[in-house]
């Protein structure tokens, strides 16, 4: 009895989340036109330019799979296998130009346009990459890194339908995680990720049934056919492409926090698991509360965000996380916890501080007495012992002044002595703030930012 009355609430909180977050006819319509003009438009250019190459529509808006408002429209520009890397590109990238007003040339691991246009009323504005790929004959005869997508599309469009409720479903629950999407910045689960999942499972809550018992190294084969290897959390062999993880990038913390949200969800459904964290964002004032109650410091070192790609920036801001926080705690100080984001136009590192002061005072071991050319040395070089001088364990031990007493401080003066990425370090060098619990502004996006920082879902 008890199971059918969880079983008939969760079906009425899907239902209710379906209805707020499924596009309707109207935006389904609209983004189809906007997608058919752009590739009727880049087909037209082609053979205008006598470029041989076609348009194709990918990913979720192909499949039916966007959350409704978060259309991003994916065009793949197809190239015979002949073409040279460098005409793919230069021939690619122009074409893409020519239909665009206005766009970015965007380099991750492959070079592409994301640009953005408005339906015909103009009323509507929607983010579109275009994408110059080659047509390959298999998946796995890759030339360039996104070759592959046009057959995960085929794979998908074969099989989603009638399942699509159950993805939107999957990437709503993953996004309220800050779990979905597979870039540098999530390490979570990417839309086809989510869409194989669905069609492993047949639904939503049937995956979550799975994923409440999963372990370590788990491995989802859909075609039985899996050649891959490698050792991850999470293991789904591409379809398309039987050597390859779709899961890859997955890391262990987001592969955890989801097996935990689904027990959590099964076990108490409720419709606040399906809520963006920026409805919940953290106010200043709760924030300022919260690290009184903890009694830590909470330093940020924030800048201005270097123009590059976030999967780019995010593996330079956490090399900078690294190096600093090395450099905190070479300096006597406790670093509890740390973190990066980045919001609106600026990027930043959180340090959370257990100790932040110390006293004038600072132990320095030195040689052992019986090192005779050793001692000598150590002795000259510390003449004036500036507090005191002393032998414990056969060693001599001087106290000397500590450079820095506050970490504040350390961090505004040595802060560009860290190793730092190349963008970072550029960004840094024309200038950065180190501010201090309230000395910290709650920009756009900070409140949520902190919410998941602290764990307080
Ligand atoms: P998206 O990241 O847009 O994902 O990539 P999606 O499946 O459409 O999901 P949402 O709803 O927008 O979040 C679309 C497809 O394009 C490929 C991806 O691999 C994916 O299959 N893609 C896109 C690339 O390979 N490289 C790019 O630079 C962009
Ligand atoms: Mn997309
Ligand atoms: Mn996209």
């Amino acid at each position: 009895m008890m199971e059918e009355k969880e079983e008939a609430e969760i079906k009425r909180i899907c239902r209710e989340v379906i209805e707020r977050i499924r596009p309707d006819e109207e935006e389904r319509k609209k983004v189809k036109a906007v997608a058919e003009h752009i590739i009727a438009e880049l087909n037209k250019k082609a053979s205008e330019m006598g470029i041989e190459a076609h348009a194709i529509s990918v990913g979720s808006t192909a499949r039916n799979t966007w959350i409704s408002g978060e259309a991003d429209i994916d065009v793949f520009i197809m190239f015979p296998e002949s073409v040279s890397e460098e005409e793919l590109k230069e021939k690619g990238l122009a074409l893409a130009k020519s239909i665009s007003d206005r766009y970015e040339e965007r380099y991750a691991s492959h070079p592409y346009i994301h640009a953005y246009f408005h339906d015909a009323e103009g009323k509507t504005e929607y983010e579109v990459d275009l994408v110059p790929c080659f047509s390959v004959k298999a998946a796995s005869l890759l030339k360039s890194a996104v070759d592959r997508t046009p057959f995960h599309n085929e794979y998908i469009v074969k099989r989603i339908s009638g399942l699509e409720e159950e993805v939107l479903l999957l990437k709503q629950f993953l996004k309220c995680r800050g779990i979905y999407g597979s870039e540098q910045r999530r390490k979570g689960f990417s839309g086809y990720l989510c869409e194989l999942l669905i069609i492993r499972y047949s639904s939503f809550v049937e995956l979550l049934r799975h994923a409440s018992k999963w372990k370590y190294g788990e491995r989802i084969d859909i075609e039985g056919r899996g050649t891959y290897k490698g050792e991850d959390p999470l293991i789904v062999i591409d379809p398309v492409d039987p050597n390859r993880n779709v899961a890859a990038a997955v890391s262990l913390d987001s592969f955890c926090m989801f097996i935990d949200a689904a027990r959590d969800f099964l076990a108490c459904p409720d419709a606040s698991f399906f809520a963006l964290a920026k409805e919940k964002a953290m106010t200043k004032a709760e924030f300022v509360e919260l690290i009184k109650e903890r009694g830590t410091e909470l330093v940020m070192v924030l800048f201005e965000a270097p123009d590059v790609v976030e999967d780019v920036l995010f593996p330079q801001l956490r090399k900078a996380e690294a190096s600093v926080k090395s450099m905190i705690e070479r300096n006597g100080f406790t670093v509890y916890r740390s973190d990066v984001s980045v919001g609106g136009d600026k990027a930043f590192l959180v340090f959370e501080l257990l100790v932040w002061r110390l006293p004038e005072v600072k132990r320095h071991v030195g040689p052992p007495v019986t090192l005779k050319h050793h001692s000598e040395q150590f002795k000259s070089k510390y003449k004036p012992f500036s507090f005191g001088k002393r032998i414990e364990n056969g060693r001599y031990v001087v106290d000397v002044k500590r450079e820095y007493t506050d970490a504040v401080e350390l961090l505004r003066n040595e802060l560009k002595s860290c190793g730092l990425g190349k963008q970072v370090s550029e960004a840094i060098d024309k200038g950065y703030e180190v501010l201090k619990n309230e000395e910290i502004l709650f920009f756009e996006g900070l409140g949520s930012f902190f919410r998941e920082f602290f764990g307080l879902n």
